[in-house]
């Protein structure tokens, strides 16, 4: 009976090895199991004379344990490679390159802007898009009856009783030369790039939502010399030197003289800005001493600059983010 022991022992070790997670319960009834050999032998041990009982019931007794032990030994084994299989990673290969975003090219050409001018010592200020009246009109010389607010079709916010409470979506950057020059005596120098809006029919060149750079002089002795070289400093950074430029008189309320900026592009003149000389009653709604001071102003189309630069044809591409026209800069 010794030897039976040992050999179920043995048998039950092998087949316990070759168990998987699915057979390893299979396995425990075989051999320790109610019908198990072992258990019956486990059973007869009470009718076994005493000198013999002792023994063979240690005998059986530590086999069954042993065989016990190696089912459990198993069973951890089975789990902890079941484990390994489910987090079956190699930390050390390289990753997936995740997809990495860029500026906007409208980003790009702001940016660029605001390099050329900051050299020249101007400072980037900045003014609400949601903007009162009277800095986006009034102050700016562009009065309530003047059919020059047709000019800007406007969105408006709120009708409030009075230019100071109406509320409406700047139609330029300009109200940011009014918000500085109240604020501040000059020498002035800065620029204001933002978001500007009008309620508008879009087509290829003219969007609803568009931005725009403004930017405003203000010294003593200012004069249109220095408009035109700062212009043609910025026009000549962002689209490389050798462009021809045309200033041509216009009218804006807000400057005296005025004038518009074309470019020559693909044999005909686009039109990017307007500017001028800052008006004399300008100086004076903001406290400024127009004898004393002189100042020119600026406001340049950002996204017309960029279709330029890139030869875009329509600036709708610029919010419409599809993929394909984003993915190209
Ligand atoms: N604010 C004008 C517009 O959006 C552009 C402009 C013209 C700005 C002349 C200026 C300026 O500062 O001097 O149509």
């Amino acid at each position: 009976m010794e030897d039976e022991i040992k050999s179920i022992v043995q048998e039950a070790k092998a087949a316990i090895a070759q168990s998987d997670a699915v057979s390893l319960s299979v396995t425990a009834a075989k051999f320790i199991g109610r019908k198990a050999r072992l258990t019956q032998i486990l059973r007869s041990i009470k009718e076994f004379s005493a000198p013999e009982r002792q023994k063979a019931g240690s005998l059986a007794n530590r086999a069954r344990g042993e065989i016990e032990a190696a089912l459990l030994q198993r069973k951890q084994e089975l789990a902890t490679s079941a484990q390994r299989s489910t987090m079956k990673r190699d930390t050390t290969l390289p990753g997936i390159t995740p997809e990495i975003g860029h500026l906007s090219p409208v980003t790009i050409v702001t940016n660029q802007l605001i390099g050329a001018l900051t050299e020249l010592g101007f400072e980037i200020a900045h003014g609400p898009e949601a903007e009162l009246e009277a800095y986006n009109f009034d102050y700016l010389n562009i009065m309530p009856n003047h059919p020059a607010r047709d000019e800007w079709d406007t969105f408006w916010l709120r009708q409030g009783k009075d230019n100071k409470t109406s509320v409406l979506l700047r139609t330029h950057t300009s109200p940011v030369q009014i918000r500085y020059m109240l604020a501040h005596k000059p020498p002035l120098r800065i620029i204001a790039p933002g978001r500007t809006f009008r309620y508008e029919a879009e087509d290829a060149t003219h969007a609803s939502v568009f931005s725009q750079m403004e930017g405003l002089m203000v010294d003593k002795g200012i004069s249109v010399a220095h408009l035109k070289a700062v212009i043609v400093h910025f026009v000549d950074r962002v689209l490389g030197e050798g462009n021809q430029v045309r200033f041509r008189p216009s009218f804006f309320p807000f400057t005296e003289p005025s004038f518009e900026v074309d470019v020559r592009f693909r044999d005909k003149w686009l039109e990017l800005m307007g500017c001028g000389m800052v008006h004399p009653q300008v100086l004076r709604n903001v406290g400024i001493d127009p004898e004393e001071y002189s100042g020119f102003a600026f406001g340049v189309g950002i996204e017309r600059l960029a279709l330029l630069k890139y030869g875009i044809n329509d600036v709708r591409l610029f919010l419409g983010g599809d993929m394909r026209f984003v993915k190209q800069f």
